[in-house]
C-alpha cells in the first residue's frame, strides 16, 4: 500500500512532473540518483584524462585548441551534475571521497588508453556519440535539476561529437598509414564503446525501478541498438571496415543485428581492473591532493569573512 507522500509522487512521475530538490522522494529515489549523477560527473571528470593527454601532442593549433575547448566542456559538465546531486542532500567531498575509495563507479570507458591521435578522434565520434544517446533521453529524467543539466550537456556533447567524426574523417579520407590508424582506433573502440549503455537488460539490475520512476528513459538494449544503428552508417561513409563481422541490417526488425561485447570484460573493467583504472584513480586522487591548498585558503578565507561580520 502506498501511503499519501507516496502517491503524490508517483502521480506527479506518471504525469511528467518534474521532481524538484524541496519536493518529498522516496529514500529509494533519492539514493539511486545520487549514485547515478554522481556516477555521470566522476565520468565527465575521469574522461578527461584521456583526452588531456593528447592536447600537447595534437597535430595543429587548430586541432589543439578544439581538444582544449572540449576537456574543459568535460569539466564544466562535471560541476553541473555534482551541483544536481549536491540538491540531493550529499557534499561534493562526499562524492568525490567515494570516487577515490572505490565506491562509486565511473564509466567504463574511461578505463581504456588513448595510444595515438586517431583514437582522439574515435573518442570524440564514438564515446561522446554514445554519450549523447544516452543524455538525449536523459533530458526527460525525471528529477528537474538532473533534466536541465542534460539539456544544456547535450548541446556542448553535439559539438564534441562533431568536432570527434571531422578529426577521424581527416584521418580516413587521408594517406593509408592514416586511414590505417582510424581502422585501429574503431576496431579497438568499438566494443569498449557498446559497453558504455550498461549490461545488457537481462544483467541491468536497476533498470525496472528506474524506468517505473523515469530516472532512466530508455533501457540500456535500446540505447546501444540506437547507438549501432545511428553509427554503422557513419563507419561506411568513411569507407572503414565494420569493425564486428555480425553487423547486418535486419530488414524484419528494421535495425542493425550486431555482436554483445565481451560482457566478462565489462564486468572485469568496472570491478576495477581495466588497463588504466589503477592510473586514472591515481590522477584523481594527486589532483584531489595538489588541490588542498585551494581549499584551505577558501576556506580559512570565509571564515575570516565571516568573523568579519560577527564583530
Ligand atoms: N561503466 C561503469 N559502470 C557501469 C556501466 C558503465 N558503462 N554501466 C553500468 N554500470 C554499473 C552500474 O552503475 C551498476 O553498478 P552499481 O549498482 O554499483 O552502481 C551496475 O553496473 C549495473 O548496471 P545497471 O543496473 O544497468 O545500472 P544503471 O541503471 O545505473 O544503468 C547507466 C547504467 C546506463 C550507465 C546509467 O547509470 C546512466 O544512464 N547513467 C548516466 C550516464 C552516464 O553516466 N554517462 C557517463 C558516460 S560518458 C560521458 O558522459 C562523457
Amino acid at each position: 500500500e502506498m501511503s499519501d507522500e507516496e502517491r503524490t509522487f508517483q502521480d506527479k512521475i506518471d504525469a511528467d512532473i518534474k521532481i524538484e530538490p524541496k519536493d518529498w522522494m522516496p529514500e529509494d529515489y533519492r539514493r539511486t540518483l545520487i549514485r547515478q549523477i554522481g556516477q555521470h560527473a566522476h565520468s565527465e571528470v575521469v574522461g578527461q584524462l584521456p583526452e588531456g593527454n593528447w592536447i600537447t601532442r595534437a597535430p595543429t593549433l587548430e586541432r589543439k585548441a578544439i581538444l582544449l575547448a572540449k576537456v574543459q566542456d568535460e569539466a564544466g559538465h562535471g560541476l553541473y551534475l555534482y551541483s544536481a546531486a549536491e540538491t540531493l542532500g550529499v557534499s561534493r567531498d562526499e562524492l568525490v571521497e567515494m570516487l577515490l575509495s572505490g565506491k562509486m563507479k565511473y564509466s567504463s570507458i574511461f578505463n581504456y588508453p588513448t595510444l595515438n591521435w586517431a583514437d582522439i578522434g574515435a573518442v570524440g565520434w564514438l564515446v561522446d556519440g554514445a554519450a549523447i544517446i544516452n543524455q538525449v533521453a536523459l533530458q526527460r529524467t525525471s528529477y528537474g535539476p538532473y533534466s536541465r543539466a542534460m539539456i544544456r550537456i547535450c548541446k556542448e556533447e553535439s559539438f564534441h561529437a562533431r568536432q570527434g567524426y571531422h578529426a577521424i574523417m581527416a584521418m580516413a579520407f587521408g594517406t593509408p598509414e592514416q586511414k590505417k590508424m582510424a581502422q585501429d582506433a574503431v576496431n579497438r573502440l568499438w566494443f569498449p564503446a557498446l559497453m558504455m549503455f550498461g549490461p545488457s537488460d537481462k544483467d541491468s539490475v536497476h533498470s525496472e525501478q528506474s524506468m517505473a520512476w523515469k530516472i532512466k528513459i530508455k533501457t540500456n538494449d535500446e540505447l546501444r541498438q540506437q547507438f549501432v544503428d545511428q553509427t554503422v552508417p557513419q563507419i561506411l561513409y568513411l569507407g572503414l571496415d565494420l569493425p564486428d563481422p555480425n553487423i547486418q541490417w535486419n530488414e524484419e526488425r528494421g535495425h542493425y543485428d550486431f555482436s554483445d561485447p565481451d560482457w566478462s570484460e565489462f564486468f572485469n573493467v568496472i570491478k576495477g581492473n581495466g588497463p588504466c583504472n589503477t592510473d586514472r584513480l591515481a590522477a584523481r586522487g594527486k589532483a584531489w591532493d595538489d588541490g588542498q591548498w585551494v581549499r584551505d585558503g577558501l576556506l580559512a578565507h570565509s571564515r575570516k569573512k565571516a568573523a568579519a561580520r560577527m564583530a
